[in-house]
């Protein structure tokens, strides 16, 4: 049943997962297009006129995906004016962990020093953040007053073949986190549209270490590198996304024309420009910083979600679009009055 159409009065009335800070971090080291020609055969040109990617940051020495995702914490912590002590949730939505166990977002608990917290990772591809986000949502509603830090954060450099130009062009490292509460006010999160296909999971797929699964141990195994049909992954994304975004704007009786910003993943300025012509909204109403940073999978939509908060471009009030796609698949959108 419509969200919308289902008790008013009490929905109203319920918390929403607000967010009372954002923060980011991105690597130093900057490998632009003309680096990568001489890594592989390819060109500026092409990589720039197939996915709007001019330069990405990679991961150095002290430059893990923990050190990553805890430094864009204490950015976000410090604008929501919060104490590692005060939280109670630490979720890191990646697919390049620091190690498989522990958890990524227990490094980063250790870090931070957040002693109250219990910390766990999501996988949900470049669908975290917004995997992760409706996780929260959900917290909230039951406990308005948790404070949760959410990040993505990945170092995909590690996790690419250097010699496939399919797919070595497109990926970078970096991390974007925030911190959610609940507000009785109005704000917050007002609905999320989540879905999932695991019989295409073939077509964007990374395979774990030979060590870790012994069924790998075969002649034409190449790596726990990330394999992608990548027309076919184009095509299902603008598919995908349209049909999330416009399935979550029915519900809750809106328009793309109620939409003040849309922050999409960050993954391929054609995928994004179809989106936008589908969809029928300005190009000034979408949130575009691809070019700088590449596909940072879970971390895409937080370093945008940050850029953009910390150029003015939401207002109290504002509904908010986020819209997602990845590994899976998984995909999705969700709606939030900032
Ligand atoms: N430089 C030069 N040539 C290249 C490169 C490169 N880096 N990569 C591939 N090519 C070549 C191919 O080998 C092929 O050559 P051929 O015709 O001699 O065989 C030619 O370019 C065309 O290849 P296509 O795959 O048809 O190129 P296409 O126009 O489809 O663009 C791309 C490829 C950019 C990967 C596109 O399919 C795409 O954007 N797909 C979406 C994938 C994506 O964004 N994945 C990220 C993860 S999923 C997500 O985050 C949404």
């Amino acid at each position: 049943m419509p969200l919308a159409n289902t008790l008013p009065d009490q929905m109203d009335r319920m918390a929403k997962a607000v967010i009372l800070g954002t923060g980011s971090c991105l690597p130093v080291r900057t490998v632009s297009n003309a680096d990568l020609e001489r890594m592989v055969d390819t060109s500026d040109e092409w990589i720039a006129t197939r996915t709007g990617i001019r330069q990405r940051r990679i991961a150095g020495a002290g430059e893990q995906n923990y050190q990553l995702a805890t430094k864009a914490a204490r950015r976000a912590l410090a604008m929501a004016d919060i104490s590692p002590e005060e939280l109670e949730l630490i979720v890191v939505a990646t697919i390049s962990p620091h190690m498989l166990m522990p958890s990524t977002a227990c490094f980063v608990q250790a870090e931070l020093g957040a002693a109250n917290a219990f910390a766990y990772d999501i996988s949900a591809a470049c669908a975290g953040f917004t995997y992760g986000l409706d996780l929260a949502r959900n917290y909230i509603q039951n406990r308005p007053d948790m404070k949760i830090l959410l990040i993505g954060s990945e170092t995909l450099s590690a996790r690419v073949n250097w010699e496939d130009r399919n797919t070595c062009v497109l990926f970078g490292d970096g991390a974007g986190a925030v911190v959610v509460s609940g507000a009785t006010d109005g704000r917050g999160v007002f609905g999320s549209n989540l879905r999932s296909d695991g019989t295409l999971g073939n077509l964007l797929s990374m395979d774990s270490p030979e060590s870790c699964n012994p069924d790998l141990r075969r002649e034409e195994w190449h790596g726990a590198f990330i394999r992608m049909s990548g027309g076919d992954v184009f095509k299902h994304a603008v598919r995908l996304m349209e049909d999330s975004v416009t399935t979550l704007l029915r519900r809750h009786n809106l328009t793309i024309d109620d939409i003040d910003l849309l922050i999409p993943h960050q993954a391929n300025i054609r995928i994004l420009n179809n989106l936008r012509e589908r969809l029928g909204i300005a190009e000034e109403r979408v949130f575009i910083n691809l070019s700088q940073y590449g596909n940072t999978s879970a971390a895409s939509v937080p370093i945008a979600l940050d850029e953009a908060c910390r150029q003015g471009r939401m207002a109290r009030g504002d509904i908010v679009l986020f819209c997602t796609f990845g590994g899976g698949l998984t995909w999705g959108s969700l709606l939030m009055r900032w």
